[in-house]
């Protein structure tokens, strides 16, 4: 292996997607693969999850969609996050739908004139998206223009919150909101709100398709619930010291942990650089061989250190260390120890990282070569 590894089990990813869309069915499913499909390699997953089932891929980029649609996908694409300076013409004749969410938006695509919209209104979140009091003058401007809309799109606040009326609300002014475009002449046939905790909580969210991102990946988007989704990144280095530490031997820059007693210590090979923060500092267990080790004193720019207790716990240089996924904490619970969110854990790893993909019917297919 290589030093340090993002393990990506492409087998999750399909076991994820295709769980995703029988729940939500005859809702179709877009995929969301943004940020390099939340850290996972958005070609290679993208691959995998059209194979499963998914209808579309949702990205937030035009780089990111012209990206996406020069790996060879063959499902209709969309993306939703760009500036009126952008050159919008390009990616909608790529035939990627583009959301417009702004007055200057639905400007540079009129002046366009042809191509797929989706309309993105705001009904709740307050981060991009039209507001309510606009909405009657775009909706007839686009009903009026030659392009296709093909839906509206709006963006929940608080879905991972089953306790709060947020979603509640928004749902209804979503509704609200495709009866007035239906009533200004737009079609409408497919719009779409409902994130990962929507799809795992709210049915009634789906309308015509629905639009996760982090429960695709594994991650489970409400906290404290278990959905039964396959994690499918571990991050992974290999040890490369084990020595040995007297008590009161202090660790790592600054001097701010001793050895509480003779023992031994090992050195992992990930630091802030490769997206361990700084600030994880005492927050770290490192799984090896399913024991787990605590990080002790200053997370260094590529190395961090684990004390192993009063010997060396049969651990060697070269073994595995897991800091997150699968045989170490789940991205949920390192999460939880750093206070952030599964989402940021997964998408921390970068550096000296290497991905490596793993599914089982290409081990197979090895394995008969070989044989
Ligand atoms: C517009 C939009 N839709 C859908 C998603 C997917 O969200 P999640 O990963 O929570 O399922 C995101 C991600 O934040 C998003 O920005």
């Amino acid at each position: 292996m290589n030093l340090l590894e993002a393990r990506i089990n492409l087998d999750a990813i399909a076991a994820n997607t295709a769980k995703l869309k029988a729940k939500v069915a005859p809702a179709q499913l877009m995929c969301v693969v943004k940020a390099d499909g939340y850290n996972h390699g958005a070609p290679e997953v993208a691959k995998v999850m059209q194979a499963a089932g998914a209808d579309q891929f949702g990205v937030a980029t035009f780089a990111e969609a012209l990206a996406l649609h020069q790996s060879g996908v063959q499902l209709p694409i969309m993306c939703w996050l760009w500036s009126p300076d952008q050159n919008v013409g390009e990616v909608l004749d790529a035939g990627i739908t583009v959301a417009v969410a702004s007055k200057s938006q639905v400007d540079a695509v009129l002046a366009h004139g042809r191509g797929k919209v989706v309309l993105k209104i705001d009904t709740g979140m307050h981060r991009s998206g039209v507001l309510q009091p606009q909405w009657g003058e775009i909706m007839q401007a686009l009903a009026s223009s030659p392009l296709e809309v093909t839906g509206l799109m709006s963006h929940f606040a608080c879905a991972d919150d089953l306790k709060s009326s947020a979603t509640d609300e928004q749902i209804a002014l979503f509704e609200q909101a495709i009866q007035q475009g239906r009533s200004l002449g737009l079609e409408l046939p497919c719009n779409h709100i409902a994130n990962s905790p929507a799809v795992l909580s709210r049915p009634d969210a789906y309308f015509q398709m629905v639009r996760p991102g982090i429960a695709l990946y594994g991650c489970e988007p409400i906290q404290g619930h278990d959905h039964g989704l396959k994690p499918a990144m571990q991050w992974v280095a290999k040890v490369t010291v084990v020595k040995e530490i007297a008590a009161g031997d202090p660790v790592s820059y600054g001097h701010t942990w001793r050895a509480p007693h003779d023992g031994a210590i090992a050195i992992v090979p990930v630091g802030y650089a490769d997206g361990l923060a700084r600030a994880a500092q005492g927050h770290v267990e490192v799984s090896i061989a399913g024991k787990r080790f605590k990080q002790v004193g200053r997370v260094c720019m590529d190395q961090i250190v684990i004390f192993l207790g009063a010997d060396d716990a049969g651990v060697q240089p070269g073994d595995e260390a897991v800091i997150f996924g699968p045989g170490g904490m789940s991205a949920s619970d390192l999460a939880e120890a750093l206070g952030t969110i599964n989402y940021e854990i997964v998408c921390s790893p970068k550096g000296r990282t290497r991905r490596v993909y793993e599914q089982t019917h290409h081990q197979h297919a090895e394995n008969q070569e070989q044989a």
